[in-house]
C-alpha cells in the first residue's frame, strides 16, 4: 500500500478542524470539507487561535503556523475528496448520516483510498458495510481537544484489511500521535468507560446528591481527573455524549447503560455544553 500522504477531513465541526490542524502541523496537505459555511469559517478562526497559542508557548514558530494554516484548504464540495489517500469524517453521529457519506465518496475517491470514521461509538462494521470496498473502512478515533490528546484509537471493521489498518496506524505515528487498536465494538474502549462516567454524574445531578461544581470537584480532588465529569460532558458536546449512550444501550441491549434522563433533557433543550454556551456551566461567547 503506498504511505498515506494527502489528507480530507469531512465535518469540521470540534473534532473535525482539531484533525485537520494536527495533520497539517506534521506537514500533510489537507482538505477540510462541511456543509456548512459558517462552520468552515469558524473552523479556520480556532484552527488560527490554537496554532497562535501553540506559538506563544514557543511549541511552533510563527512560520510554521502560517504553513501549517496553508496547507488547510477549505470547501464544501465532497469533490475535493478525489484525490485524497486518507479520508476521515467526523461528522455527526448518527449512522444513517455516516452510511450515506460513505456511499457518496465510494463514487468520488480512487478505489485504493483509505475511509475512516472519527466515530465515537457506532459499530464500524455497520460503517463498513455500507462500502463498496469494505476492507477499506476503518475506524480512527481522536480524542477531544485533538491537539492536546495523544491517543488514536484504531477501530478494525470485521471487514477491514491487514493494509488499512497497518496504513492508518503509521499515518497516527506520523502526526506524533499514540495509536492503539481496538476490535470493533459499541464505543470500543475509552468511551464504554467514560460516556458510562458522565451519564452516571448527571444522574447524580437529578437526584440532587451535590451541585455540579461540587461533583467535579470531587472527582478532581478524589480521583486526580484533569476535570470533571459534568465539565469534560460540556466539553465533548452533550449532545455527542447522549448518541454514544444511545448506541451503548441499543446495541448491547442492556439496561446498565440507560441514558440519564436529564441528559435527554439538557440536549431537548439545546444545552449542549461549551459549543451553544450553555450546558452544566455557562459558556459566555
Ligand atoms: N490547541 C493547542 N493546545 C491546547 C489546546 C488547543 N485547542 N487546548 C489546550 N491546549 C494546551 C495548552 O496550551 C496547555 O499546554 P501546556 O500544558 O503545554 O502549557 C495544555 O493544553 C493544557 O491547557 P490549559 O492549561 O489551558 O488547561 P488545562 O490544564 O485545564 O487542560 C485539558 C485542559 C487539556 C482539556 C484538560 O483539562 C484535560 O485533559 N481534560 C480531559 C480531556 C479529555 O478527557 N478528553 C477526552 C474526551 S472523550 C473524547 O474525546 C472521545 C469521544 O468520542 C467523546
Ligand atoms: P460537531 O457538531 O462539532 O461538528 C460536526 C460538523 O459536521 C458540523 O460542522 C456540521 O456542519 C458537519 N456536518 C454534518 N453533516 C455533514 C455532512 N453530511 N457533510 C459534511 N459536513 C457535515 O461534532 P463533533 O463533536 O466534531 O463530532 C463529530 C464526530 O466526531 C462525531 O461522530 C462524534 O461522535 C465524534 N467525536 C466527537 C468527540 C467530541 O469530544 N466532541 C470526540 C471524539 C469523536
Amino acid at each position: 500500500m503506498t504511505p498515506i500522504q494527502t489528507i480530507g477531513v469531512i465535518g469540521a465541526g470540534t473534532m473535525g478542524n482539531g484533525i485537520a490542524q494536527t495533520f497539517a502541523v506534521a506537514g500533510f496537505p489537507v482538505v477540510m470539507q462541511d456543509l456548512s459555511q459558517p462552520a468552515l469559517d469558524r473552523a479556520r478562526a480556532t484552527i488560527a487561535g490554537s496554532l497562535d497559542r501553540l506559538v506563544k508557548k514557543d511549541r511552533l514558530t510563527a512560520d510554521a503556523a502560517a504553513a501549517a494554516l496553508d496547507r488547510i484548504n477549505a470547501t464544501s464540495t465532497l469533490d475535493a475528496m478525489a484525490d485524497r489517500d486518507l479520508v476521515i469524517e467526523a461528522i455527526v453521529e448518527r449512522l444513517d448520516v455516516k452510511t450515506s457519506v460513505i456511499k457518496q465518496l465510494d463514487a468520488i475517491c480512487r478505489a485504493d483510498a483509505i475511509l475512516a470514521s472519527n466515530t465515537s461509538s457506532i459499530s464500524l462494521t455497520q460503517l463498513a458495510a455500507a462500502s463498496a470496498h469494505p476492507g477499506r473502512v476503518v475506524g480512527m478515533h481522536f480524542f477531544n481537544p485533538v491537539p492536546v490528546m495523544q491517543l488514536v484509537e484504531i477501530i478494525r471493521a470485521l471487514q477491514t484489511d491487514d493494509a488499512v489498518a497497518m496504513a492508518v496506524t503509521e499515518a497516527t505515528r506520523a502526526i506524533g500521535k499514540t495509536p492503539r487498536v481496538s476490535k470493533d465494538s459499541y464505543g470500543f474502549i475509552v468511551n464504554r468507560l467514560l460516556a458510562p462516567l458522565i451519564n452516571e454524574a448527571i444522574n447524580c445531578v437529578s437526584e440532587g446528591l451535590a451541585t455540579p461544581e461540587d461533583i467535579d470537584s470531587m472527582m478532581k480532588l478524589g480521583a486526580n481527573h484533569p476535570m470533571g465529569p459534568l465539565a469534560l460532558g460540556d466539553l465533548i458536546g452533550l449532545d455527542v455524549v447522549l448518541n454514544i449512550m444511545e448506541t451503548l444501550y441499543h446495541g448491547f441491549d442492556d439496561p446498565k447503560y440507560r441514558p440519564s434522563p436529564l441528559l435527554k433533557q439538557m440536549v431537548a433543550a439545546g444545552y449542549l455544553g461549551r459549543k451553544s454556551g450553555k450546558g452544566f456551566a455557562d459558556y459566555p461567547a
